[in-house]
């Protein structure tokens, strides 16, 4: 089969590779349809994130035909599926309690101490995302191997397309856990930095949760105006200061809550940025957590801070006198997807939730490398790539 490959930092390729197999009981292969590239797959790239290894396939977001099915799946051949970046085994602990991003049994024993010793508990398995996270080959590819088929994948009906159930696999979910996390209330102003994929569906969510105001932050012309379609106020953070603007905005009170869907590589020329960009560079384990640290500083006393965006190593210079002093509340994590499936896909259905206005290109997954140069160096007018094996010519892209 052919798959995207990471090969070191930002070189990756399409490789033609062995088709994958039935491996336990519970697994189903996938012959993928349809393969998005998501701003976590950006921190691979980048190789900010530690345990890839040359050859490994990435790809968390994607969905396609079951193919193959192992004796115990719940799938039969033929069904279409959306499979979750989370790999859960639904029996543990944690799966039980729905923090299916926390479960115990999906990241293979002998790949546990990266993860173990960095965070002081083994992380669960995730499709594509390096050997911390179980080493699972992903879904940029023709055919993948899904574990715990009985439990992951969503059965989509016929008459709803690729572009519209794909996001179910991540970043949907991750947005609306994102607004769930803040606690919305009524009358509540939030603030949103990032107006990526994440960003715009959390700005969606917490409209959708009756949010009175959202305010979303970027420097890129074309999110800001998708964060704007959405019914977001916007700032643009090169020519304006994001916290005196916060502050008028509200009266001076601050905002209610805070989303951070901007994660461990926030752009910018604050000072503390330019001293964690060069940290980063160096390989020290440094996050450049600016967007998260200004996100804190304008979050009114007892306000909520949710943290979609991905950290994966340390951060100083935190404002921890701050988080404690105004005692704000954070909530974060990588999204227990399985939680949100079916209510999202609901949403989706009645006409209440649209995903298909983020997509700006549709190419062939044999043009993949091309798509992550472009994701990366020119994320105004890319805001979402998907990319379909099969697929012989790209899709003229959106316009502006
Ligand atoms: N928690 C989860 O399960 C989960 C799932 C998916 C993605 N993520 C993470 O969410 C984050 C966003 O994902 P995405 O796909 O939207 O990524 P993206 O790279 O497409 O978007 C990030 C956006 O943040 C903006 N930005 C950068 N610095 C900023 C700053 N200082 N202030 C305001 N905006 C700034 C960028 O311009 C960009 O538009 C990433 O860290 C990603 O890894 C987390
Ligand atoms: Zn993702
Ligand atoms: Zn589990």
């Amino acid at each position: 089969m052919r798959a995207l490959t990471w090969q070191g930092t930002q070189d990756v390729q399409v490789d033609t590779l062995e088709d994958p197999g039935i491996v336990n009981p519970r697994d189903a292969i996938i012959k993928v349809t349809s393969t998005a590239i998501c701003g976590s797959d950006l921190h691979l790239y980048d190789g900010v994130i530690p345990a890839l290894k040359p050859g490994d396939i990435l790809g968390h977001e994607f969905m396609g035909e079951v193919v193959e099915t192992g004796s115990a799946s719940t799938l039969r051949k033929g069904q279409r599926v959306v499979v979750p970046f989370t790999i859960s085994c639904g029996g543990c602990f944690h799966c039980k309690i729905t923090q299916f991003s926390a479960c115990e049994n999906s990241n293979p024993v002998e790949k546990q101490d990266a993860s173990e010793m960095l965070y002081g508990y083994p992380m669960a398995g995730i499709f594509g995302y390096s050997h911390l996270t179980g080493g699972y080959s992903g879904g940029q590819a023709e055919y993948v191997r899904v574990p715990f088929s009985d439990v992951g994948p969503i059965v989509v009906p016929d008459h709803l397309d690729d572009d519209q159930v794909l996001f179910l696999s991540d970043i949907l979910p991750t947005g609306w856990m994102a607004a769930e996390n803040a606690e919305i209330q009524p009358d509540d102003t939030v603030a949103v930095w990032g107006c990526g994929p994440v960003g715009l569906f959390a700005v969606q969510s917490a409209l959708a949760m009756g949010a009175a105001r959202v305010i979303a932050i970027d420097h890129y012309p074309q999110r800001l105006a998708l964060a704007r379609k959405l019914g977001a106020e916007t700032i643009d953070f090169r020519n304006t200061d994001v916290r005196e603007a916060l502050m008028e905005m509200t009266g001076g009170l601050g905002c209610d809550a805070v989303i951070d869907a901007v994660g461990m590589e926030a752009h910018g020329f604050a000072i503390d940025n330019m001293l964690d960009i060069a940290k980063q560079k160096v390989g020290v384990g440094a996050d450049r957590a600016s967007a998260l640290k200004q996100a804190i500083l304008a979050t009114r006393p007892g306000g909520r801070v949710s943290i979609p965006g991905v950290y994966g190593g340390m951060t100083d210079k935190f404002p921890l006198g701050a988080l404690m002093e105004k005692g704000l509340q954070i909530r974060t994590g990588q999204t227990h997807v399985q939680r949100y499936m079916a209510d999202l896909l609901a949403k989706i259905e009645e006409g209440t939730v649209d995903t298909t206005f983020l997509i700006s290109h549709r190419l062939p997954l044999e043009d993949a490398a091309h798509a992550y140069k472009c994701f990366k160096e020119q994320q105004d007018s890319w805001t979402k790539v998907v990319l379909k094996p099969g697929m012989t010519t790209p899709d003229a892209p959106r316009a502006g």
